[in-house]
């Protein structure tokens, strides 16, 4: 076994070694994910110590302080903490970036523009680079953009833009490009998933799918069921419900959307600690009671407290690998079901169609796992967007029936299988045998999920990264610009990494599998 490995190690390590050791020092394209159309020239330009913001000819006034907060995350992250020396080779010097927005509004939702462009002209005095946008959002993607043409140089001590004039279109391929985190396995403090949020920022992740109860614990104050949270693991590992509010306006400032989820019928065991009629008896905890009223009057008050906080289009309801043998061997859950003429299965129909009836009552629409789709597609609220994990093929089942849907399918982008390579995570393409365009704009995207079982905070940040930075990839480039042969991406995804690793992100190494320990001493930019 540690044979094996080791050879392969070995392998792949040599593999790098050769590829990165022309790269590293050279300009190149480093760009991640890599923007639609890129035009670049020869000059180096360098930075002013006084980098200005501006915002002549924009409509976007920033009464928020979005773009202002952007702009100086940008600069303090390009300087990296190094001691910027204020002399200058020659007059070509940046004062700043001059923003345009053209939409006044800054409210973030599902399928807003995020396109911009990104001009750095070569000379010009005052010097300024120009960002022009529809949305703020999009001016954000600009300045991360941006932020990856800089460098510190140890040399003359200033940072430089290389490669100027640069000409920058760029916009996403998927308007939905997710990350999933699991606050049940393991409770994540309120810093770590800020510390996620602005991580995905990085590689134009805009969706974080917060799986945030389940069987283990129910860490989130439900204000309408206060006992909800008395399944959480302990008194402290909880979420206030202005928590949640913080974490949402944190995120929406970023660009990135949070999508909540409470997974129904199944997967609930935690929710009868505090409400123990939810259960189908003491011994025997889940599915929720689908013959009692009270299991539908709690997902509407936490559908109702949550349409107070979640402001994003979609709730996500679940409705996955659910066990209903609970409702058969309980007698009054089964004399229900005969009443009603129903058996488990339509049961579980009838369940998982209340709580859409229910979810659509808030204004939301609906995301289910695709095992609703499964067993009774027909039957989704035209409102649903169904959510692959299992094997691939579903996407296309689902959208040839009208239905909208994400794609993770957990072969391939499920970051908790350690198994699961960065390769695997670049080429596994949403739209496989998908053809028709109608169809393929069904397809919103695709999301890459960290689930908690095996995680915590000691090690979540290196088993979402460098792995979800190819998937972001996938979801961000044009098609066309994608890379076809491996080879052509490693010493750009290495580099990223590290930029990762600069800016205090713990990704880890791209050799091996998921979340392993560096193999050798080494340069960042060969492991
Ligand atoms: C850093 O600056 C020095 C002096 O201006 C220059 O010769 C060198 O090429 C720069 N290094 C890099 C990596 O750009
Ligand atoms: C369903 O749940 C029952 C009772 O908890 C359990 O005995 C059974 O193994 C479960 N079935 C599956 C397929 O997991
Ligand atoms: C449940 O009943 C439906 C008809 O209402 C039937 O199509 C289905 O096969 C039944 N399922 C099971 C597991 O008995
Ligand atoms: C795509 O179609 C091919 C040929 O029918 C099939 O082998 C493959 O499994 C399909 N892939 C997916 C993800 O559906």
């Amino acid at each position: 076994m540690a044979c094996i490995w080791d050879t392969r190690t070995l392998h792949f390590g040599l593999l790098f070694g050769i590829l990165l050791s022309f790269s590293v020092t050279t300009n190149g394209l480093k760009l991640w994910p890599m923007p639609k159309l890129v035009n670049y020239g020869s000059e180096t330009l360098y930075w002013s110590t006084n980098m200005q913001l501006r915002t002549d000819g924009s409509n976007y006034a920033d009464s928020s302080g979005i773009l202002k907060e952007a702009f100086e995350r940008m600069v303090n992250l390009i300087e990296a903490d190094h001691i910027i020396e204020a002399k200058f080779a020659n007059s070509s010097v940046l004062a700043g970036v001059n923003v345009v927005v053209h939409s006044p509004d800054d409210t973030l939702n599902f399928g807003i523009d995020e396109s911009y462009t990104l001009n750095v002209p070569a000379k010009g005095s005052p010097l300024y680079a120009k960002i022009e946008a529809n949305t703020i959002f999009g001016a954000l993607h600009a300045l991360e953009t941006f932020s990856q043409l800089c460098y510190f140089n140890f040399t003359s001590k200033v940072v430089e833009l290389h490669a100027a004039p640069w000409t920058i279109y760029d916009l996403p391929r998927f308007p939905y490009r997710g990350l999933l985190i699991d606050t049940s396995r393991h409770y994540l403090p309120v810093p770590v998933i800020k510390s996620v949020i602005d991580s995905m920022t990085y590689s134009k992740l805009n969706v974080l799918h917060w799986h945030i109860v389940d069987d283990q614990s129910f860490p989130i104050e439900i204000p309408s069921y206060p006992k909800l949270w008395d399944g959480a693991y302990s008194y402290t590992e909880r979420y206030t419900i202005n928590d949640a509010i913080d974490i949402v306006k944190y995120a929406e400032r970023k660009g990135v959307n949070v999508l909540a989820e409470i997974d129904v019928p199944g997967h609930t065991l935690s929710w009868g600690v505090g409400y123990s009629s939810l259960w189908p008896s003491k011994s025997c905890r889940e599915p929720l009671d689908v013959s009692n009223e009270f299991s539908f009057k709690v997902i509407d008050g936490i559908l109702s407290d949550f349409s107070k906080v979640f402001k994003f289009k979609f709730v996500h309801l679940g409705g996955d690998e659910v066990n209903t043998s609970c409702w058969t061997t309980t007698p009054r859950i089964k004399e229900w079901l005969n009443n009603h003429h129903m058996n488990e299965s339509d049961g579980y129909r009838y369940f998982v169609l209340r709580a859409q009836q229910i979810a659509l009552s808030h204004g939301y629409d609906i995301i289910n796992w695709e095992e609703t789709f499964n067993n009774f597609g027909d039957k989704l609220s035209p409102r649903t967007v169904v959510h692959n994990w299992l094997g691939g093929g579903v996407a296309q089942k689902v959208v040839a029936d009208g239905l909208r849907c994400i794609v993770s399918n957990q072969d391939k982008w499920y970051l908790d299988h350690l198994d699961a390579t960065w390769e695997g995570f670049y080429t596994n393409e949403p739209l496989t045998n998908i053809t028709n365009p109608a169809q393929q704009k069904l397809v919103l995207g695709g999301e890459v999920c960290m689930w908690g079982e095996h995680i915590d905070t000691s090690d979540i940040q290196q088993t979402i990264w460098p792995r979800a930075a190819a998937a972001a990839e996938r979801l961000w480039t044009p098609f066309d610009k994608l890379a076809k042969d491996l080879k052509d991406v490693i010493s750009r995804l290495a580099h990223f990494r590290c930029l990762l690793n600069q800016r205090g992100v713990q990704a880890a190494p791209l050799i091996g599998n998921g979340r392993e320990a560096p193999s050798d001493p080494g340069s960042c930019y060969k492991q």
